[in-house]
């Protein structure tokens, strides 16, 4: 079944979105502010997790409308096993709740199913129904939903370090071959390209050891929004924003691909030109 098409006015911001420039091929999003969204409404704090899961299900669906290939969310952290027991388990139990009642929304919306993480860690019904959808959605072609699950970017390193150790012990590596690249395969997310875009929601300016790895190179975007608040109109900000910044990759203006001399103006680019020459 094809994907679900934004309507009416959605549309033409997607439109908009689409004209104005690139969108980000991987978007990852630290989800932060649950507790304080409830708080807020003098509500216990999963009342943030549960609506938390109706705002992951607007930005994968505006995601995949708008051709993103990657989306990785922060869903639960390595750290987050230390919060309260009763808050752990009812996370676990809203995690299968989501996984069991979206499977097939996703998989007929064309949605890849990942996790990363230390997924052994997590109950076991919770892995079963995880490997039943990335088993169901694999073949899909659309967005790639990647879910961080008792995930840090300390234990993807560590983790990445001992299969290299591993490797090197048996001599399938020597030492002159570890380069970044071969770094990067030994990761979780050996097979998805690098964040463009890292998104994090409450207005913290931290990255809570999300992919400290893989965001070299990403452009970070603060939403003042808590998560549970934070929608398409908030992802489309972001997504603008990311539109307007020059990713230079420690390279200088002038050498970027785009500004190389004699080299004719994006069609994209020409076009706004034109639009706002035409206002003067
Ligand atoms: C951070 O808010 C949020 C989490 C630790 C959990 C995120 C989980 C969901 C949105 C629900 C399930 C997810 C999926 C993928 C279906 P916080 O509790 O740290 O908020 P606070 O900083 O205000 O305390």
């Amino acid at each position: 079944m094809a994907l679900e098409k934004p309507t009416g006015h959605d549309r033409k911001h997607q439109e908009r979105l689409l004209q104005s420039g690139e969108v980000p091929r991987h978007i990852a999003i630290i989800m932060d502010g649950n507790g304080r969204w409830a708080q807020r409404r003098g509500l216990p704090r999963i009342a943030g997790h549960h609506e938390g899961v109706n705002s992951v299900r607007d930005i994968v669906e505006a995601c995949g409308q708008l051709g993103v290939k990657y989306l990785t969310l922060y869903a639960f952290s390595t750290e987050n096993w230390k919060r309260p027991q009763e808050e752990v388990s009812l996370l676990m139990r809203l995690l299968l709740k989501a996984l069991r009642d979206e499977k097939d929304r996703l998989h007929q919306n064309e949605v890849r199913l990942k996790a990363i993480g230390d997924i052994a860690a997590l109950p076991q019904d919770v892995q079963d129904e995880l490997l039943d959808g990335m088993e169901k959605m694999k073949k899909n072609a659309g967005l790639t939903l990647v879910l961080a699950l008792s995930y840090s970017g300390r234990w993807d390193i560590t983790n990445a370090i001992k299969g290299i150790w591993d490797d090197m012990r048996s001599g399938a590596i020597k030492r002159d071959e570890i380069t970044q690249e071969l770094v990067s395969s030994y990761l979780a997310t050996s097979e998805i390209p690098d964040p463009d875009l890292l998104i994090r929601t409450s207005g913290e300016l931290r990255i809570s050891n999300f992919l400290i790895w893989q965001i070299a190179y990403s452009e970070l975007y603060i939403s003042q929004s808590y998560w549970p608040a934070f929608r398409r109109k908030d992802l489309y900000a972001a997504i603008a924003d990311f539109q307007r910044r020059e990713r230079r990759f420690g390279m200088v203006s002038e050498q970027l691909p785009q500004n190389e001399p004699g080299r004719l103006v994006p069609l994209r680019g020409m076009e706004r030109f034109l639009k706002s020459a035409s206002k003067l």
